[in-house]
């Protein structure tokens, strides 16, 4: 199948470190069509030649193992080419239209990898330039605005040029190997949807923790913050997947209703749920694997008196017949212990113990998703280690790990991503209206903390994050996982 893949932001970061490895990925996997052309566009002076000589640096960094050879490359290069452009001048469409034009082609995908602030006027010129036929996809990478107005404008112009169908909405956690297998857990196996619900569980928790700082990002996510960066999307993405109702089918729609659905049952905020159900937290420094590292403050690109938050644990509700009374935890943030992302579900104990049991016997599901990938149910057991006693128990885990069940070389996320862009499957990627019910529901929050005289709660690098975020779990009587 013949497809044109426009990258506007060819020579950035994204395309740097996530993309063409992605691109190149599929190649090698055999799995991106053959006749497409990737095209990288960006505003410097550079032939074809030389981009594809920009691109064969990028893989100079990659481990020695997984480089590709120069025949390979060379194969893959022969894919790419440069199309300088500056994004204000409606000129520089008529000469990419132009481009485009050269090769008949089934699909054109526009990836707009820039900053948000030129969605809608990248979408506005590509709609003038006659640049939006209906087999062209617009993808868009987020943040899609900063708050619920500045989506819904970015939104709304978009979709005065594309439909709904065209719109590839990335949130890259969708395109885990381990979000799918989420889904998979839930809708593929009979097994967990009677114990899916609230007279079974007693609290779920999702933790996305990274060991990382803001890196070189600081003056991008001074100002953002971990709410805006993670909450919003990723985790949000990540509660859906757990709590939706089983889609009438898998397709695109069906799976996106219902997940709409969840958002619009998170139960609103008032100011008691804002003051007690929140905590937001600052990284000071500390040690992260030995090594010192300095506090967010004295981040480059950040301002020494900022208040943007890298840590954020809060506690959802769902208002509804499944959920309605199960708190759902959500807890992110940079800086912190070890680079960790997992859903823990917890369920009840046992209504009556014969036995002696840690946690009262209480049974939990740990879903894996980075860096591990997997399953473990925790379910106790006679372990009979003391002969005498056999009334007490332990708990022991069934470990399902899926690296080592189905091998590393699984698809990346953004492999999955971008091969489902191009095949026009819109499974994971986000409506326009879940997006926006996200917005909703996180811009209380966004507006309790400017009005806000405490300030974030510092914690030190390589911790856990502040621990008034054991305080908000402790009031229900429950625990993080990595402190039960
Ligand atoms: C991005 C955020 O969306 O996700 C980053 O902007 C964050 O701040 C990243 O580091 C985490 O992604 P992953 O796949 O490394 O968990």
């Amino acid at each position: 199948m013949a497809f044109n893949l426009v990258l506007f932001g060819g020579t950035g970061d994204l395309a740097w470190r996530k993309l063409m490895p992605a691109l190149f990925q599929a190649f090698r996997h055999g799995t991106l069509p053959e006749g497409g052309r990737i095209i990288g566009v960006a505003r410097d002076e550079m032939s074809d030649v030389q981009y594809r000589e920009l691109i064969r640096s990028r893989f100079d960094q990659v481990e020695l193992a997984k480089r590709p050879s120069t025949e390979e490359f060379d194969r893959f290069a022969s894919l790419l080419h440069y199309q300088r452009m500056d994004l204000s001048k409606p000129d520089a469409y008529a000469t990419l239209k132009a481009r485009l034009d050269e090769r008949a082609a089934e699909t054109t995908v526009m990836y707009l990898a820039v900053s948000p602030h030129l969605f809608t006027a990248v979408a506005e010129q590509l709609g003038a330039a006659g640049l939006n036929t209906p087999s062209t996809r617009l993808v868009l990478e987020k943040p899609l605005g900063h708050d619920l107005a500045s989506n819904r404008a970015i939104n709304q112009t978009v979709l005065k040029f594309f439909s709904e169908k065209q719109v590839f909405r990335i949130d890259h956690y969708l395109g885990k190997p381990s979000v799918q297998n989420l889904m998979a857990l839930r809708f593929a196996n009979a097994l967990f949807e009677p114990v899916w619900r609230r007279e079974h569980i007693a609290n779920i928790q999702i933790t996305i923790a990274e060991d990382l700082g803001v890196e070189k990002r600081g003056g991008y996510y001074d100002g953002i913050g971990a709410l805006r960066d993670m909450v919003q999307n990723h985790a949000l993405q990540l509660l859906c997947a757990i709590a939706m109702e089983p889609p009438i089918n898998a397709h695109a729609d069906a799976i996106r209703d219902e997940k709409l659905k969840v958002l619009r049952s998170l139960k609103r905020w008032t100011p008691a749920t804002l003051a007690s159900h929140v905590v937001r937290g600052q990284y000071a420094e500390g040690n992260i694997g030995g090594n010192k590292v300095p506090g967010y403050l004295q981040e480059t690109g950040v301002n020494t008196a900022s208040q943007t938050e890298t840590f954020v644990a809060l506690r959802a509700e769902i208002a509804n017949w499944r959920w309605a009374g199960v708190p759902f935890y959500i807890r992110t943030g940079k800086r912190m212990a070890g680079r960790e992302a997992h859903i823990v579900v917890n369920f009840h104990a046992t209504p009556h113990a014969i036995f002696q049991t840690p946690n009262g016997g209480a049974n939990k599901l740990v879903i894996h998703l980075q860096p591990k990938d997997g399953l473990e149910l925790h379910l106790m057991a006679q372990a009979q280690a003391n002969r005498r006693d056999t009334n007490s128990l332990s708990l022991t885990q069934l470990d399902l790990d899926f690296d080592k069940r189905f091998g590393t070389e699984r698809v990346g996320a953004y492999e999955r991503l971008l091969l489902d862009v191009i095949d026009g499957r819109l499974n994971l990627f986000v409506r326009s209206d879940e997006q926006e019910e996200a917005w909703r529901w996180v811009e209380p929050v966004l507006t309790h903390w400017q009005q806000d005289t405490n300030l974030p709660r510092q914690y030190t690098a390589g911790s856990w994050g502040p621990s008034a975020a054991s305080g908000m779990i402790a009031k229900d009587g429950f625990c993080w996982e990595e402190e039960s």
